[in-house]
């Protein structure tokens, strides 16, 4: 079966793209898995941390195939959007590694996806689980990782809806623990409203860690002795400039040439490949 995982955190600049777009990368190149990534985020990152902008813009002005369209035909009564043209195959040199793409449109349309309730008679939540309904059935991928925006609103629980698992990346700061409450409720609330939605955490993974800060290595040892400890990944992935730098090359870390030249490479590989075998274990 596929499973279809988002990673969500209410706040921004937390990791989120960065880890779901190395652990997807390297769950298609090192455990040999179909991965699927959409970015559901209208800022577009783990869109060009992929793809390169030239081909971005085309895609999303000329052939009209980004989530844009998606929404935008059942608002607008157009027919652009196909699912299976609008999935780019093999990104970043990655065989098995699809991404559907975002678009910067998005933040004009969202406030007009409710309507799709009326206008196309279809629940405004429910557009991206139908589009994807015969890739699901097919089991085509292994895993479909979805990247959220910082916010729970219509396009995200698109995502939401759909999905079998969540994952927070989070910095382990003061207000990370808020944070986490904050999605842990709030998912749960939008399951009660939503029957058939099924989603459940598969852990919390923390992102841009500095080991100098007596902060970052007590919020993790507190949440390691927390009743959340079961979710917890074991491995982290540090605050390190070569992480930052990557999306520079519309590549992950595992294959950018910039992060290749850099002395903690291999360290930082390994690091996102146990986090890739720890994201196997907690979702299956
Ligand atoms: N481990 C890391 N080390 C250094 N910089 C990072 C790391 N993870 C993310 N960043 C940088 O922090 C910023 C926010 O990260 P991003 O993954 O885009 O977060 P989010 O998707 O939660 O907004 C980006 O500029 C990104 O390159
Ligand atoms: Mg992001």
């Amino acid at each position: 079966m596929t499973k279809v995982v988002s990673f969500i955190n209410l706040k921004g600049g937390v990791g989120k793209t960065t880890i779901a777009v190395n652990v997807a990368a390297s769950l298609a190149q090192n455990f040999n898995k179909r991965v699927l990534i959409i970015d559901l985020d209208p800022q577009t990152n783990a869109t060009v941390s992929l793809i390169p902008q030239e081909e971005w813009i085309y895609r999303d002005k000329e052939s009209k195939q980004t989530l844009f369209h998606m929404f935008n035909d059942l608002i607008n009564e157009e027919q652009n959007f196909d699912m299976r043209d609008a999935i780019i195959q093999g990104v970043s040199h990655i065989n098995n590694l699809d991404l559907l793409p975002s678009s910067l449109g998005l933040v004009e349309i969202q406030d007009f996806i409710p309507d799709i309730d009326r206008k196309a008679f279809i629940n405004h939540v429910d557009v991206l689980g139908n589009q994807l309904t015969p890739i699901l059935n097919n089991r085509e991928y292994d895993y479909i990782i979805i990247d959220c925006p910082p916010n729970l609103g219509a396009i995200t629980l698109n995502g939401i809806t759909i999905s079998d698992y969540y994952i927070i990346p989070t910095i382990p700061d003061i207000l990370s623990k808020i944070g986490i409450n904050l999605v842990l409720n709030r998912i749960r609330s939008f399951k009660r409203k939503k029957k058939t939605c099924n989603i459940n955490l598969a852990g919390i993974i923390f992102s841009k860690v500095d080991y100098r800060t007596n902060l970052h290595n007590s919020t993790m040892q507190e949440l390691r002795y927390s009743d959340l400890n079961d979710y917890v990944f074991k491995n982290e992935l540090p605050q390190r400039i070569s992480v930052s730098e990557a999306p520079m090359d519309n590549k992950p870390f595992i294959t950018s040439p910039t992060a290749r030249n850099k002395s903690d490479f291999y360290n930082i590989k390994q690091l996102i490949d146990n986090i890739a075998r720890e994201f196997i274990y907690m979702t299956s």
